[in-house]
């Protein structure tokens, strides 16, 4: 998609489509007004019989427009303009793509980006609309027999802004969107894929095409070399799987030479079945999602190099089935993890951490300045915070408060979880160093004690984006995220 920044009239544009807002209460805004005008209130009349009533989130083509050379105008319901905010703002850009998905035109000009929004500059107005417009036009087809026969597609988007001097700040969020836009779509397309076809071999393999493309380094380390390494832990959870464990290191240099890298590390179980301690069929399927961090971190390492920011980041992927086997782990085996203390594996369905703290001890090796790890870790994280926020956990204050705003101006946000001493004392073991799990309570944040035993080299977060890296239920996909989040920290602790 190919996506500019325009200003000037929109009832004079010659496109397939002129895409205009409406508030409730038949308030037009700028742009719809101009074309009211110069169509001899066509708009107004069409609000006057009831047509379109402003309502957030609705949509009605027009066609024939008296006056005006487009092919088309979409008003788009804004809400009550007294609340429109972040939220319905990226609602009618969501609508937007799903109309214009369902006509035959191939170009638009959206006139929404001009729109005022508090405390929100045209940059944030500009990013969000490529990226909920890529997000709106996303589709996964590659596993049906016949690509799903459409319409031409949508190829050329020009964003309206209401003034000269925006244009260049918008050209700005425009490639910054674009390259996040490219990197969600990876995250989406590597968890959608089902976990026969996206193992850890296939991991690995995509991860030295990005390397291979963007300029990076791509190292995959075998099961031989994580014997050698002393990643018990890790192994551990690999033993019951057909499919060969992977490490995935992936080094992007930006930065100056001797620059400290920061490093990101995701969870890459390419299926979860929960192992011995076996989990109910319910919804298993959707196990096939427990890899996404791991995406996001490939999706994050392609934005960053689109974007060539000038920064060090070392991407880091545990890759593994954990699956149920006669060679399989079992409740209360004890392993020795690389940092050398000893875990007893109480339930083998908490493989996430187990295979995370071998690589967060793996790490070190770089002597990052920061390290964050992107987890589907737990079920009770989907409890605390339903689907909307990523649980942020973090051994540092100022850490967490960058991971924090980064969310915030990504609007993909995370929301800060305690952390205290107090939880700890679940974590004891009769027989070894420490057990991988503790009571329920609290599971999401006895999960971030675990491994915070392995994350006391460097400042650290930790987010769990069980709830949010994937929807359920009709509109089952991956989300993307947290890639547009990283993507913001990165781009601030290069600047
Ligand atoms: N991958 C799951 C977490 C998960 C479950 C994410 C459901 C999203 C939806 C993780 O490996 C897991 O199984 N966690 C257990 C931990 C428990 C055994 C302490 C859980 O959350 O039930
Ligand atoms: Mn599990
Ligand atoms: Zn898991």
């Amino acid at each position: 998609m190919e996506f500019s920044i325009k200003t000037g009239s929109p009832e004079k544009q010659r496109t397939g489509c002129v895409v205009v807002g409406v508030y409730e209460g038949r308030r037009l805004t700028s742009s719809a007004q101009d074309i009211d005008d110069a169509s001899g209130h066509f708009i107004a009349e069409v609000l006057r019989r009831g047509d379109h009533e402003g309502k957030a989130g609705t949509t009605l083509l027009l066609h024939n427009v008296p006056k005006v050379p487009a092919d088309r105008v979409l008003l788009v319901g804004l809400g009550r303009e007294r609340e429109f905010g972040e939220n319905t703002y990226r609602g009618a850009l969501a609508a937007t793509a799903k109309a214009l998905k369902a006509t035959g035109t191939t170009e638009a000009m959206v006139c929404l980006t001009d729109l005022p929004l508090k405390k929100r500059d045209t940059g944030w107005k500009v990013e969000q609309a490529v990226l909920c417009i890529m997000d709106g036009v996303y589709r996964f087809d590659r596993m049906k027999s016949k690509a799903s026969e459409t319409k031409r597609a949508l190829r050329r988007v020009v964003l309206h802004v209401a003034r000269r001097n925006e244009i260049a700040e918008g050209e700005t969020a425009v490639i910054r969107g674009q390259a996040i836009a490219e990197g969600i779509a990876l995250t989406k397309d590597l968890g959608n894929l089902p976990a026969n076809i996206c193992t850890p071999t296939y991991l690995a393999e995509q991860a030295q095409e990005l390397a291979k493309r963007h300029g990076m380094k791509a190292d995959i380390l075998e099961q031989k070399d994580l014997e050698k390494l002393g990643m018990g832990s890790f192994l551990a959870v690999a033993r019951g799987s057909r499919q060969p464990p992977k490490l995935i290191v992936l080094e992007y240099h930006g930065g100056a030479r001797d620059a400290q890298p920061v490093a990101i590390v995701g969870k890459g179980v390419t299926f979860d079945t929960g192992g011995i301690s076996i989990k109910p069929a319910p919804e298993m399927d959707e196990m096939k999602f427990d890899m996404c961090g791991a995406a996001s971190v490939l999706g994050t390492m392609k934005a960053i190099a689109l974007m060539k920011l000038p920064l060090n980041v070392i991407g880091v992927v545990p890759a593994t089935e954990n699956m149920p086997d006669g060679n399989a782990v079992k409740p209360g085996d004890i392993v020795t993890t690389m940092s050398g203390q000893t875990v007893e594996i109480l339930n083998t369905d908490a493989e996430g951490r187990l295979i995370l703290c071998d690589a967060l001890t793996y790490v070190e090796k770089f002597k990052p300045a920061a390290v964050i790890d992107i987890a589907t870790l737990t079920g009770a994280m989907v409890i605390a915070l339903g689907h909307v926020a990523t649980g942020m956990f973090s051994n540092s204050d100022t850490l967490a408060r960058e991971v924090l705003a980064a969310g915030d101006s990504s609007w993909d946000r995370a929301w800060h979880m305690p952390m205290w001493d107090d939880y700890q004392e679940g974590l004891k073991s009769n027989f070894a160093d420490i057990p991988n799990i503790a009571g329920r309570a609290g599971g999401s944040i006895t999960a971030a004690c675990f491994l915070s035993r392995f994350t006391k080299a460097y400042p650290w977060a930790h987010l769990d984006i069980a709830g949010t890296a994937w929807k359920s239920g009709a509109e089952k996909s991956a989300t993307g995220r947290p890639v547009a989040l990283l993507t913001h920290w990165l781009l601030r602790r290069a600047s």
